[in-house]
């Protein structure tokens, strides 16, 4: 724990903002003070009574009641970077039968193993706008990592929520809007968990892009920063945006949650009490564990009091062989700092999640090393000990293919036709652009697919997973053409600009053109994009070659992967564009599932999950990428609030080209008769009470001699993390250079406090999620949906509410469903508005208000398609 990072809380703001002004020299210095987070505290208990969590706690209970000291700590803290297989290990508890638990990416398959599947993106996914079907993709996934040994599987993702079109990670989520990520998150996590897996909502929070997440990080691009970005975010927007898909996460009953990189209101993610006492586990209810991004721990007792139950990977950086927990947490515990009971909730918490998703802790072994694809190789990797098989190849893969191929299509947004789709046994095909291609050197050619070689249908960064295989649109559409007895050429390249002329010229062509642009991690820099995309068109010339195939041929079909909103401005309405889709991020199926599309095997419903401007500026925020505070963490400001995408868009009143929502059918569909039905839901009581007092559980001994290595023989791995301790001379074994400040000195007021707290207003008392009646349903809104053409089809009906606030956005997406409707036929649509949706964060109150202004609903087929209204009574 260092004093540097444990007083940053208290730090006054004018000696944030001092520091900040002696910064250095560069020129655009931060001009206000710093925003600060108020401190919360205590970390609050479990609750044994919570909704959907008693059986895990009293099994929980018994477990912990049961261990010693140093097996609580083993299970907070991983063993190390690259110690064991997974990307992160707890240590085991050998004596009561519990092996290392496994913490593995990603949230769209089981990264860096093989026999696995590569799913489509969290945004692919949100497109469909299909709860089954993202219910399925979770539990599919959720059956892979229980396949391989996965005992937590690191998704899925509502931070970043996409504030900003170019966020490198947009991808590996769902949506900008909140109520879209939200039912993505629910859905997900219950599909995962059904599976046996515990899932992991992630980052929390305001995590919203990849630039300056990380120190070091930055440095290898060549900025100097002492501290993390700092994500600025007030209450309101907090509780309205960001907040919002966590609390269906918690709803759902997430197992885990991880805490992120950066900083928000200048305290770190994994150490922000504010964030994690308050507002996830007080507020919010969560009774499982946060575990803190991997070097996202920054202390050690100050983390452990703000509300971090478990360290990833263990260490203090990398391979360091030191850890703020292990050792530190130990004699944290022994010598008072950090309060016994916290230890017993952090493995509370960690066993409780784990009995809610398996019924047995006799786990079969983990059966595959993240760090090898070889049979045999030394299991603790960084080491490089313990020579024996690591690899059993263990397919997992099932039936998987044929899901993936139809979320894919069912993902893929039909953003433009004016009658060439669907083709019928075209006279002639031909396909141009790199993007409908292999990459020469293989599917999984880059690490973490960290480049943009071939058909784009994952983006890069530790959100990936190996490709079984991957079939390119080439592929694909030529087997299809070839069966259909249509020609097929296809130009690989978008720079072959002769013969792709020579090509698309010819008499009786489709032309359909394969574009992309590509972003992730900010670990991996492809191309000059430090995960963060460097701006919103396309890569590889893909505005000339569609610009050129255009001009040449009036039958010109574009097909855009990307992992995000792409600039169509220079050629969208060009009349030679017959049809353009957003294919998103397929996965393996790529080519199968396209072409299920573009020939009416699958007629087409998907939504766009975010909104297509005509320019960059017209998104508002934008990533920040040069430092803006002198070398203190540069500061990115939430200042639009909730107006981001849609709602900005819809606020500045400016044009799109295709708005969130979108998408087009080969059938059509007429919207009428909307109706509302309000339900007696009865006046919102606030909650009240306090909780029980802080439990403790099993007893320990304050005698440092009871916590050495067990022998001389002891087995000690090199740079491995242990709970135990190297002398009974405390101070020695804690190596901390200032070892000796007490509680008292160092944590703020109330951390250590284990009375009864009071119950927030807004918190359930036992509901996970919030205040129960924050889901109560006011409203029933229905609508008749008739397909008026003449082949069967899916229409997605989606319900918007207007505030009536002046501070309100326009509309705001409630309620969505997904219906097959037969042609000629009328199907009713159910949507539903809780109380939460026809609310506001009163940062006054601390709680849901429904506000005075007359709200509407909407119903239509995108957020700009809003045929149908009605004043809710
Ligand atoms: C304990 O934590 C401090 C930082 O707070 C660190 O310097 C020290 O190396 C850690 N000790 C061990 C044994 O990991
Ligand atoms: C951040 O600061 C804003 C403005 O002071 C405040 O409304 C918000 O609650 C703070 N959030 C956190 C997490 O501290
Ligand atoms: C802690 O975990 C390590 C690694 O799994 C194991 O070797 C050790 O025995 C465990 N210690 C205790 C006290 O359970
Ligand atoms: C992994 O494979 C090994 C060897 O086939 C098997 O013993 C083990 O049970 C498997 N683990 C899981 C989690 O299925
Ligand atoms: C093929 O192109 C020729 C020349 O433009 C045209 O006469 C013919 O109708 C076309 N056939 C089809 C099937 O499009
Ligand atoms: C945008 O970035 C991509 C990928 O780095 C690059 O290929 C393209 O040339 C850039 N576009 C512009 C207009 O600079
Ligand atoms: C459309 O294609 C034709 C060739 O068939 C070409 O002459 C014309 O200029 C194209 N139109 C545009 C707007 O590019
Ligand atoms: C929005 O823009 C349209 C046309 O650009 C204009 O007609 C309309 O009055 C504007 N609405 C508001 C509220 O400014
Ligand atoms: C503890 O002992 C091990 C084995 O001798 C040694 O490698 C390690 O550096 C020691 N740790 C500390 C914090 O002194
Ligand atoms: C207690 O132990 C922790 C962890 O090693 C250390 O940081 C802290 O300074 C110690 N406090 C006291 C009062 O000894």
């Amino acid at each position: 724990m260092q004093l540097k990072s444990a007083t940053q809380w208290l730090l006054p703001v004018f000696v944030l903002a001092a520091r900040a002004s002696v910064a250095n020299n560069h020129q655009q210095l931060y001009k206000r003070a710093l925003e600060v987070s108020e401190p919360s505290y205590p970390s609050p208990w479990m609750n044994p009574d919570a909704d959907g969590w008693g059986e895990a706690y009293a099994r929980a209970r018994d477990f912990v009641s049961q261990m010693t000291l140093m097996e609580k700590v083993n299970l907070t803290t991983g063993v190390g970077w690259a110690a064991e297989q997974c990307v992160g290990q707890s240590g085991s508890i050998p004596r009561l039968g519990l092996r290392s638990l496994c913490m593995h990416d990603s949230p769209l398959g089981i990264r860096g193993t093989d026999f696995n599947s590569a799913f489509p993106s969290g945004q692919t996914a949100a497109a469909t706008f299909d709860r089954g079907l993202i219910y399925r993709r979770g539990y599919a996934m959720g059956q892979e990592a229980k396949g391989k040994g996965v005992n937590v599987l690191l998704g899925p993702v509502a931070g970043p929520l996409g504030r900003m079109p170019a966020g490198g990670r947009n991808w590996e989520g769902f949506s900008p809007d909140p109520v879209l990520t939200g039912v993505g998150m629910a859905e997900s996590i219950k599909g995962i968990q059904d599976a046996g897996v515990i899932a992991c909502a992630k980052h929390f929070i305001g995590n919203e892009q990849e630039h300056f997440r990380q120190v070091g990080e930055a440095k290898g691009y060549g900025f100097d920063i002492a501290e993390t970005l700092s994500s600025n975010i007030d209450d309101k927007t907090m509780h309205e945006l960001y907040l919002w898909p966590f609390a269906d996460a918690v709803r759902a009953g997430v197992g885990s949650v991880m805490c992120s990189y950066q900083q928000v209101n200048n305290s770190y993610g994994c150490q922000n009490s504010k964030l994690m006492n308050d507002l996830l586990k007080n507020e919010l209810g969560f009774q499982g564990f946060v575990m803190s991004d991997w070097q996202a721990q920054h202390t050690g007792a100050a983390s452990a009091v703000a509300g971090l139950d478990m360290t990833m990977p263990g260490d203090t950086e990398f391979n360091t062989g030191l850890s703020y927990w292990g050792t530190n947490l130990t004699l944290a515990v022994l010598n008072g700092t950090v309060p016994a009971y916290r230890v017993d909730d952090m493995a509370m918490r960690i066993m409780a999640a784990f009995f809610k998703v398996s019924k047995s802790i006799e786990l079969d072994p983990i059966n595959f090393s993240f760090w090898t694809l070889d049979t045999y190789g030394p299991i603790h990797w960084a080491a490089k000990e313990g020579y024996q098989q690591i690899n059993y190849h263990v397919d997992v893969v099932a039936d998987h293919g044929n899901l993936i191929r139809e979320i894919a299509a069912k993902g893929t947004v039909l953003l433009k036709n004016t009658g060439s789709l669907p083709l019928n046994k075209p006279k002639f095909v031909a396909v141009i652009g790199d993007d409908a291609g292999g990459n020469p050197n293989g599917p999984n050619a880059c690490g973490d697919r960290g480049c943009d070689t071939g058909t784009l249908a994952m983006g890069w960064g530790s959100g990936t997973s190996n490709f079984p295989y991957l079939i390119t649109p080439d592929a694909a559409l030529q087997a299809k053409a070839v069966q259909d007895g249509s020609r097929y050429e296809s130009i690989l390249s978008n720079y072959a600009t002769t013969q792709t002329k020579a090509l698309v010229s010819q008499a009786n062509v489709t032309a359909i053109v394969f574009v992309n642009a590509d972003s992730g991690e900010g670990y991996i820099n492809v191309d000059g994009n430090m995960g963060d995309r460097k701006n919103l068109t396309l890569w590889h010339d893909g505005d000339t070659l569609v610009k050129n195939v255009a001009s040449w041929c009036p039958n010109t079909i574009v097909v855009i992967h990307s992992t995000g909103p792409v600039l169509l401005t220079e050629w969208y309405d060009n009349a030679n564009i017959t049809a353009i889709l957003w294919a998103g991020l397929p996965g393996q199926e790529s080519g199968n599932s396209i072409t299920d599309v573009l020939y009416g095997k699958v007629n087409p419903a998907a939504k766009s999950p975010f909104t297509w401007g005509t320019t960059r500026q017209g998104y508002g925020a934008d990533v920040l990428y040069e430092p803006n505070n002198g070398n203190g963490a540069p500061q990115q400001d939430f200042t639009e609030g909730v107006f981001i995408d849609y709602r900005y868009f819809d606020k500045a009143n400016t044009s799109v080209i295709y708005e969130f929502g979108h998408g087009l059918s080969y059938t059509t569909f007429e919207y009428s008769n909307i109706k509302v039905e309000k339900s007696n839901a009865g006046e919102y009581k606030p909650t009240t009470g306090k909780t029980a007092s802080a439990p403790t559980f099993g007893n320990f001994s304050t005698d440092t001699s009871d916590y050495l290595f067990p022998s001389d023989e002891f087995p000690y791995i090199y740079q491995y993390i242990y709970p135990y301790l190297n002398t009974t001379d405390a101070e020695k074994a804690s190596a901390d250079p200032q070892y000796g400040q007490t509680a008292e000195e160092f944590l703020p007021p109330h951390a250590t406090d284990d009375a009864a707290q009071p119950l927030l207003r807004s918190s359930g008392k036992n509901e996970p999620g919030g205040n129960r009646q924050l889901y109560d349903v006011m409203y029933t809104i229905t609508a008749d949906i008739k397909n008026t053409g003449s082949i069967v089809g899916e229409e997605v009906p989606q319900l918007y509410v207007s505030l009536g606030g002046k501070d309100d956005p326009k509309v705001m997406l409630r309620d969505f469903d997904r219906m097959r409707i037969d042609p000629g036929q009328t199907a009713q649509f159910r949507g539903k508005l809780t109380r939460r949706d026809l609310s506001n964060w009163d940062t006054g109150v601390q709680d849901w208000v429904v506000g005075a202004g007359e709200k509407t609903a909407f119903v239509g087929s995108s957020s700009r398609k809003l045929d149908l209204s009605a004043v809710l009574p």
